[in-house]
């Protein structure tokens, strides 16, 4: 049985306590449309309690955008997995390729956090995703490959963990890959899960990011393996959002 879609909104380094109306309208939206998705909106950290206790109840989940592998302690700036659970938060973004360049973050880190993650009782989506090089050297399917190998921690489940594919060249820039080539490496990361994970690979999520939008999400949340959406920039308008939930292919 194909996993529950999951789209998630990545608000980066963007919003302020004004925001809460973007997130009052999608859950104005989603509860007189009960969705057939989990709609997840990530937003900076001062944010999170705020919008956890917004949505309580609600259709929508707070995730975090990152978490330090330790539960507390002399780390100055950073925030641990048990506050962001305090915090409301379910989820967790690790990995992004923003932190992996902006922050030095390697797989070995990426796999530490998501422990700490699942320690929390958060889930985590653990996103991969190679360059425009990358890609025009044709070894996209061997650095998705070593990047799951080396980020995905001992304990992943259906149940605490999706994948995120963001091919690097197509964040925030408009570019996407054709359906079709978001299919083969959503084959591919699905081949490699099974034969590492077993059956439950089978409904672990796999969701595309890298530039959705309104006008492209219906093509790429139709693609074979693709399970829903880590959606950036379009995240931010209640509108966009709701286009792109919209835009799921009927269960
Ligand atoms: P974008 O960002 O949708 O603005 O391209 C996606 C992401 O980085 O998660």
């Amino acid at each position: 049985m194909a996993p529950r879609p999951l789209i998630a909104g990545n608000w980066k380094m963007n919003g302020s306590l004004s925001a809460l109306t973007q997130l009052e309208q999608v859950m104005a939206a989603l509860s007189a449309d009960e969705p057939e998705a989990d709609v997840l909106i990530c937003p900076p950290f001062p944010l999170i309690d705020r919008f956890s206790h917004a949505a309580a109840g609600s259709a929508v989940q707070i995730g975090a955008q990152d978490c330090h592998t330790a539960a507390s302690g002399a780390h100055t700036g950073d925030v641990s997995a048990p506050l962001l659970a305090d915090c409301g938060a379910t989820w967790v973004i690790l990995g992004h390729s923003e932190r992996r360049a902006g922050h030095g973050e390697t797989n070995e880190l990426v796999k530490a956090k998501q422990a700490a993650a699942w320690g929390a009782g958060l889930k985590t989506i653990v996103c991969l995703g190679e360059s425009e090089a990358e890609r025009s050297q044709g070894r996209t399917l061997d650095i998705v490959a070593w990047q799951l190998a080396g980020s995905l921690a001992e304990g992943a489940s259906a149940g605490n963990t999706a994948i995120a594919y963001e091919p690097i060249w197509a964040i925030g820039t408009g570019k996407t890959p054709t359906p079709a080539d978001i299919a083969e490496v959503h084959g591919h990361i699905r081949r490699l899960l099974v034969s590492r994970l077993g059956a439950d690979a089978v409904t672990l999520r796999l969701l595309y990011g890298g530039s959705v939008k309104p006008d492209n999400a219906a093509g790429i949340l139709a693609a074979q393996d693709v399970n829903g959406a880590l959606v950036g920039g379009a995240s931010l308008k209640a509108d966009d959002l709701l286009a792109i939930v919209k835009a799921l292919p009927a269960g």
